[in-house]
């Protein structure tokens, strides 16, 4: 093979890869697999400079830096939408569209999301991407080619993935909008919060500033994405009919259409996908702000025309706002079940997301030092889904001259001792523990009764915040032991609720392993690792013994989680605690082993030497699938020794005490015979 040809067919390879990655969502091979075909790319194109092409894959990484963007007449005008809000303004327009045809006309619709990103007009010319612009004024934009050659939903090269496609034109213009998609939204938030920098406010801005940036390799580094939406002008022979018939187009060349765009004949059937839409909202997995509908036919489209810059074949209806402004009219500490003070944003109540809100958790004094707000700033408030309101940012423009700092109050607010701020956690806790505070006690108690945990129906927070305050229940235990007479003197309780209450307390004893775990509300354990440790421990006393060793080697316990788990069961408080729910009744099953057997039940290992075949932490969580201890040094306990190369004063250790040694290959023999792999 040549060069010229090795180099077309790693290309086309690469690009295939490419367009099933972004444009199909559905990879046919590992990041890994294609990082290795890209690095060979690179290396062939760097051995043969001559042959590298603007269309190459390589060519995506970003240039160097722009000193300004220059700004681009756009041929065809770029219009906005008109909106509407409600069922009948949808219906008036549809009537509307209805009036200016013919009255023997039909008429079809296409629905589809409206997009809350950048919207972007993409120039190809014989296939090939010859710039890119942003939307401007509508008349005029700016050239931002440099940028979205980086994003990889956007072909370089059309009709590159399909050779029975349709005929490329020679020119066409292709309207869509840049966006980012949550979880990399999320992801890059993740990442700027860890390392102190500002977090993006929404998905929107974080598409805006990203193809703002001057610098392309900039713009490369950000989770970006597209949906083509529209043809904007073609030179060339292709008239299509309709709009349908455009993004089918557009699909079959390589470009990104959005899957959830259909067809819909009438009315009814636009307003139960506007109504369907909405409810699919939160797990689309991008923002969008309404849904779009559109007259399918363009010849119908040309003839209904525009009004002042807006088409009258299409209209945006608006779903309600997730975010809002508002003012910060105070802070509030709250002190949770670990003794973690939390800021509390008290806010002129704003409706945003389909509810009023008028709190907002603040996180933490990193998020408050962060965001820089100050009480009395006016703020963003966002509420997607069923997410707790977030205070996303300040607008520091209008802050007012009194506005006041936020300080970390020096005492608790519940039971005023010290507040502590260990300087590599940004939380702040109280010094003092639950038996002392009563926040934690009660914040405790409330996961102790929680869903997840033992799930005892009716049991609400404002209830057990009653039963705490008026000294009815301290521990856990006294739950169980509440009377009917104790019950019905409360506010808002007769005696049915009572009775009811009493009935589920009595349900919720019978519980199981891994909800108990979780029940006791220890530091860094959530939902996952109680049941893992559930599951790794046979019972409840083994795990209360456990060793920090021990600890470690279960999925998802690292040393912090370890030492959390272990300092909880070192507090005699805790064991009583633990003792006395049993006395009351709280039992479950003990857990029938489904899974792999426990050959090793009882038996404590140590692992010691290099492995070769797996980490040593991977050898470890085998063991304790097959029910062994693994602990990390050798004594006349020990029931085996496993010891690869470099073994030093354990191996010797074990020979002294005449333990059994094994070497990695007889411990994956072990393995192989329980089938653990
Ligand atoms: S069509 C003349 N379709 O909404 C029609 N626009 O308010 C031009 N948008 O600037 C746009 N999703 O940024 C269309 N599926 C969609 C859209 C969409 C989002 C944005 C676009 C436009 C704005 C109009």
């Amino acid at each position: 093979m040549s060069v010229n040809e090795e180099l077309a067919q790693l290309t086309d390879l690469i690009r295939y890869h490419l367009h099933r990655y972004h444009v199909l969502d559905d990879p046919e091979i590992a990041d890994a697999e294609y990082d290795v075909l890209f690095d060979k790319l690179v290396a062939l194109e760097a051995a043969h400079p001559e042959l590298v092409t603007q269309q190459s894959p390589t060519q995506r990484v970003g240039e160097a830096p722009l000193s300004e963007f220059a700004s681009v007449r756009h041929e065809l005008a770029m219009l906005s939408l008109d909106k509407c809000a409600t069922e009948q303004e949808l219906t008036d327009w549809v009537e509307r569209c209805k009036n200016r045809l013919e009255s023997d006309e039909s008429l079809t619709f296409t629905c589809e999301p409206k997009i809350d990103g950048v919207a972007v007009a993409l120039i190809y010319e014989n296939g090939a991407l010859v710039r890119g612009a942003t939307r401007g004024d509508g008349q005029t934009g700016e050239d931002i080619t440099a940028n979205v050659r980086t994003i990889g939903a956007v072909p370089l090269l059309l009709g590159a993935n399909d050779s029975s496609a349709k005929e490329i034109p020679e020119r066409m213009e292709v309207r869509g909008e840049i966006y980012m998609p949550v979880a990399g939204f999320e992801a890059f938030n993740e990442q700027a919060r860890q390392q102190g920098e500002k977090p993006l406010v929404n998905p929107r801005n974080g598409a805006a500033g990203s193809l703002r940036q001057l610098d392309s390799r900039l713009t490369a580094e950000r989770p970006l994405s597209m949906f083509c939406y529209s043809l904007g002008w073609v030179d060339g022979s292709w008239q299509p009919e309709t709009h349908m018939e455009v993004l089918e187009h557009f699909q079959a060349w390589g470009l990104r259409v959005n899957q959830q765009i259909t067809l819909a004949e009438d009315m009814d059937a636009c307003w139960r996908y506007v109504s369907s839409l909405l409810e699919r909202r939160d797990s689309l997995g991008y923002e969008i702000d309404g849904a779009v509908i559109k007259v399918n036919s363009l010849d119908q489209q040309r003839r209904l025309g525009n009004v002042t810059r807006k088409p009258r074949w299409a209209i945006a209806y608006k779903y309600p706002a997730e975010e809002a402004t508002t003012i910060l009219r105070g802070v509030e500490f709250q002190v949770g079940r670990t003794g973690a003070i939390t800021p509390v944003a008290k806010l002129e109540p704003v409706f945003v997301g389909g509810v009023t809100v008028s709190n907002a958790t603040l996180h933490n004094m990193d998020e408050v030092a962060r965001l820089g707000i100050r009480i009395g700033d006016t703020v963003m408030v966002r509420r997607a889904g069923d997410v707790i309101p977030q205070v996303a940012a300040v607008i520091e423009s209008k802050r007012p001259k009194r506005a006041r700092k936020v300080k970390l109050p020096e005492n608790c607010p519940a039971c005023g001792s010290a507040i502590v701020h260990i300087d590599d956690e940004a939380v702040a806790r109280c010094s003092a523990g639950p038996n002392y505070c009563s926040a934690q006690r009660k914040e405790g108690l409330k996961h102790f009764a929680s869903r997840l945990a033992m799930d005892i129906e009716g049991l609400g927070d404002k209830l057990m915040e009653q039963l705490v305050e008026t000294g009815r229940v301290n521990r856990a235990a006294d739950l169980y032991r509440l009377t009917k007479d104790e019950l019905v003197d409360l506010e808002r309780m007769g005696s049915k609720s009572a009775d009811n209450l009493l009935a589920a307390l009595e349900t919720s004893k019978k519980t199981t392993y891994g909800r108990f775990v979780y029940a006791l509300g220890m530091r860094e354990v959530g939902e996952t690792t109680a049941h893992n440790l559930a599951d790794a421990f046979i019972d409840l006393d083994e795990l209360m013994d456990a060793s920090q060793d021990v600890l470690e080697a279960v999925p998802d316990v690292g040393p912090v989680v370890a030492a959390r788990i272990r300092e909880f069961f070192s507090d005699p408080d805790n064991r009583n605690a633990v003792m006395e729910l049993r006395e009351v009744g709280v039992k479950w099953d003990t857990p029938v082993q489904t899974g792999v057997p426990k050959p090793l039940r009882g038996q404590t290992w140590v692992l010691t030497g290099k492995l070769e075949a797996m980490s040593r932490d991977e050898a470890k969580a085998k063991l304790i699938t097959l029910g062994a201890k693994v602990a990390g040094s050798v004594s006349a306990k020990t029931h085996q020794v496993v010891a690869g190369p470099a073994a030093g004063s354990k191996l010797t250790k074990a020979e002294e005490l005449g333990i059994p040694v094994m070497d990695e290959a007889a411990l994956l023999v072990l393995l192989a015979e329980h089938e653990v792999d």
